[in-house]
């Protein structure tokens, strides 16, 4: 019996890859929240709303604008999705991670995911960008379900989610830029309520650093095929552990908070793609 999945990711990859014009692009970018304005530094674009795209979903997040941009950055042909699908919007997990195992059909090799997240730990800054060097899932596996053995296994290693090398460029790179990182543990949850004061202690007690309701799945699905990746956190707020406070978490604001860290990251991302 024919796979549907696979169909959806054969019918997506087939209609990107007949407007690559021959080029191959071995660097996919997933944009969080906010941090689309990347794709304004891409050149020689050729931008496919999602819609367009057989099988794929709309994004319906706020600061998220819904186009697959292939071009040039960092002197690399690039593939970049400015805006992603959340669990927390009703997409099954399979459409969450179509994109990534679409990228993987066209040649994709790295994967640089972005995200905006709430800082748990309490050293961290809002405005701070955090290397992401593992994570803990709360958001349902995206691999549950047959296994895809064409991507990969069944009981695929997570000892090692966020590759080394490109931890380690990044941060020579931030010391050349003369820009402070953070290096912390993503604690993924679904979404869409922020966290409340206990939950908060609680992942913080569990060992997160930064809070969010994405990329986890995507790094998921990018590990099982084999794609190496690098993930970074802009910090858009802080996290609040207390029922006394007044504080209240505000949708526009991390994405306000986003826009601004963005450019930071944006260098970041250029000249690691440089070095890839
Ligand atoms: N919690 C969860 N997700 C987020 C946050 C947060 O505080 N900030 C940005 N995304």
């Amino acid at each position: 019996m024919a796979d549907e999945r696979i169909e959806r990711i054969k019918n997506a990859a087939e209609f990107i890859k007949a407007r690559l014009d021959g080029r191959k692009p071995e660097i996919g970018i997933v944009l969080g929240s906010g941090l689309g304005k990347l794709g304004d530094y891409i050149e020689d674009a050729t931008v496919i709303p999602y819609k367009q795209i057989p099988g794929f979903p709309v994004s319906t997040a706020t600061g998220h604008k819904g186009n697959l941009i292939i071009g040039n950055l960092g002197g690399k042909t690039i593939v970049a999705m400015q805006g992603r699908f959340h669990y927390y919007e009703g997409y099954p997990m399979e459409l969450v991670t179509l994109p990534i195992r679409v990228m993987s059909s066209i040649g994709v090799k790295v994967l640089l995911v972005s995200n905006a997240a709430g800082g748990l730990n309490q050293s961290y800054k809002v405005g701070d960008l955090m290397i992401i060097k593992d994570h803990i899932n709360t958001i349902p596996n995206p691999l549950i379900g047959p296994n895809m053995n064409d991507f990969g296994p069944r009981f695929p290693d997570m000892t090692r989610p966020y590759d080394f090398e490109l931890i380690e460029k990044v941060e020579n790179i931030a010391r050349r830029l003369g820009h402070e990182l953070q290096k912390g543990v993503y604690f993924a949850t679904t979404g869409p309520t922020y966290e409340t004061p206990a939950e908060v202690r609680f992942y913080r007690m569990a060992g997160g650093d930064a809070v969010g309701m994405s990329t986890v799945p995507e790094v998921i699905v990018a590990r099982h095929c084999g794609i190496r990746v690098f993930g970074m956190s802009v910090i858009t707020n802080s996290s609040n552990d207390s029922t006394k406070s007044d504080f209240v978490n505000d949708g526009e604001d991390v994405v306000k908070q986003a826009d601004i860290a963005a450019t930071k990251m944006i260098a970041i991302f250029t000249e690691l793609i440089k070095e890839i």
